[in-house]
């Protein structure tokens, strides 16, 4: 086996897990949304509570991550939610659990034919299969991934949108008939709200953010990597820490990123980069686009702002916003934020270019 001169590792979210833990001790009685900023750590912990729900007997959790899943028609999203016993036959052991994870409901032939012909309610099986797990005196809890990927699909015939139809399903589920856990996580906030105005869904969620990790979490982990990461050729004193906070905050990924760049190049040189990529990243969304200009403006001092603050800012361009991950809406408070530390360096270093550009224009007119 291949020895990883850094390996990854999972750092403290137990007042997280606490609280998901709790939605699912309760009896099911409204759809728990999982959101927060762009790469927080959404799947990873989605993945957690899965394994340590199962080793938990009475639960069976279904977990369907759309991430992996090639879905452009609502043919797709049948083969994504449900699977054939048939297509399992023949698998090794170790592979039929891992595959359990592709596909929430396991299907008779008959059942398949008929959904895939369309003469059978997709949404009626699902109720089916959770009378029946309940009655085992099993509680069936379901996961979705990258939710707002089911945006786009349309029930055949009905013209219907197929993710307001899931939606409603859901709540009747959860709220109406306690039958069902269901968690859904996306970093679109945005995009989900929309969803529930349009589908009177209001007061039949909560709300759950997972924002990036503390400052307090990444100072233990950085000050220990060989424990956490088992890297054996470097280790990182305050000064080098504190520069990583500052640069990408509690954004493991990014973290990851400068703890495996080290191993060749100075932190120094990983940070500038870091910041110029950033730059390069807001020049570009920005580029001969004055209102997106003007909306950045908002937060070049300040990384988060209310929606009145915003006012002007048409609702369609936070969307895109948030849709392209420059903003990360929190649908609680009401606010936008910027999507991360090293971001915020690229509006902070994108703003101080441009104005230096017109002070130099300005200037040589002077001169001139
Ligand atoms: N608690 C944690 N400790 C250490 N690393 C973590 C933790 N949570 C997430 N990570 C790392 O951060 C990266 C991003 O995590 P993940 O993909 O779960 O985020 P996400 O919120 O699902 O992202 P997206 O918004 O793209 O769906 C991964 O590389 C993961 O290994
Ligand atoms: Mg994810």
């Amino acid at each position: 086996m291949i020895q990883f001169k850094i390996d990854i590792t999972f750092i403290n979210r137990e007042k997280e897990m606490a609280e998901l833990q709790n939605y699912l001790e309760g009896r099911p009685n409204s759809i728990l949304f999982l959101h927060g900023p762009k790469s927080s750590g959404k799947t990873t912990l989605m993945y957690q509570l899965f394994e340590q729900m199962e080793a938990k007997k009475g639960y069976e959790i279904n977990f369907l991550n759309l991430r992996e899943i090639f879905l452009t028609s609502y043919d797709d999203f049948i083969d994504a939610f449900f699977k054939s016993s048939s297509s399992e036959k023949g698998l090794k052991t170790g592979t039929r659990r891992q595959y359990s994870l592709f596909g929430l409901f396991k299907l008779d032939a008959f059942t398949e034919k008929m959904l895939k012909k369309r003469q059978e309610d997709p949404f009626l099986v699902m109720k089916r299969e959770f009378q029946r797990l309940v009655k085992k005196g099993i509680q069936p809890v379901v996961i979705i991934d990258e939710f707002h990927k089911l945006d786009g699909l349309y029930l055949p015939d009905k013209q219907k949108r197929l993710m307001v139809e899931l939606m409603n399903f859901f709540v009747a589920m959860t709220k109406e008939s306690h039958l069902c856990h269901v968690i859904i996580a996306s970093s679109d906030a945005f995009f989900i709200e929309q969803v529930y105005v349009d589908s009177k869904l209001r007061k039949t969620s909560e709300f759950m953010k997972l924002d990036y990790l503390e400052k307090d979490d990444v100072f233990a982990w950085l000050r220990d990597i060989k424990k956490y990461n088992q890297v054996q050729e470097y280790t990182l004193d305050e000064e080098q820490i504190k520069i990583i906070w500052d640069t990408v905050g509690g954004s493991a990924w990014e973290i990851y990123y400068i703890l495996g760049k080290l191993f060749q190049y100075s932190i120094d040189a990983i940070t500038a980069k870091i910041k110029r990529e950033k730059v390069a990243m807001i020049a570009d969304w920005t580029f001969d686009d004055k209102a997106r200009n003007c909306l950045l403006r908002h937060f070049r001092k300040q990384p988060i702002r209310k929606l009145t603050e915003l006012a002007g800012t048409g609702k369609d361009l936070l969307g895109q916003a948030v849709k392209d991950n420059i903003l990360y809406y929190d649908p609680v408070d009401g606010i936008y934020g910027i999507q991360g530390k090293s971001l915020e360096w690229g509006i902070k270093g994108y703003f101080e270019e441009t104005e230096t550009d017109v002070l130099f224009a300005k200037n040589t007119r002077l001169f001139k």
